[in-house]
């Protein structure tokens, strides 16, 4: 997938969203071993939209949702919940700070309301959504698998 060559528009719908301290503030945590949640937020936002894109799906709304899908503002392991209750709340949290800072479309709500689909529910409500929550699965076990090998290197 020839990923660079939709930077520029893709930048186009989220430039707001990026530049936000909201979003910002998520280098601030560390995210499956190797990367940070803005990072990761990145990638599985920019992947979507790039695959999106070429599905003729709603692009705008998979980069946008993309990026606040994880927007929570706490390490799991510094908390009492179980990774099980992780898995069902954040996206929920994910979706109110998003909604504190940003206007969101029916879309990219559930995007973000489902993306722990068959960790969590609920079901995905639109293709966007079951496309996003692919792809943060496939970025999160990428991500992890270059934390696992950098750790083992050293
Ligand atoms: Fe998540
Ligand atoms: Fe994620």
């Amino acid at each position: 997938m020839k990923l660079k060559k939709h930077y520029s528009d893709y930048m186009d719908h989220v430039r707001d969203v990026l530049r936000s301290p909201s979003i910002q503030r998520l280098e601030e945590f560390d995210q499956h071993m190797g990367t940070t949640r803005l990072r990761h937020s990145f990638n599985v936002s920019y992947r979507s939209y790039v695959l999106a894109k070429k599905l003729g799906w709603d692009s705008r709304a998979v980069a946008r949702a993309g990026l606040m899908h994880d927007m929570f503002y706490y390490n799991f392991r510094d908390t009492d919940y179980t990774a099980r209750e992780h898995c069902r709340i954040h996206p929920q949290i994910a979706l109110e700070n998003a909604k504190k800072n940003f206007e969101l479309s029916g879309k990219e709500s559930d995007i973000i309301r489902s993306h722990m689909w068959l960790t969590a529910k609920p079901r995905p409500g639109c293709k966007e959504s079951y496309l996003v929550t692919m792809i943060d699965k496939y970025c999160a076990a990428q991500e992890f698998c270059k934390g696992v090998i950098t750790k083992i290197r050293k």
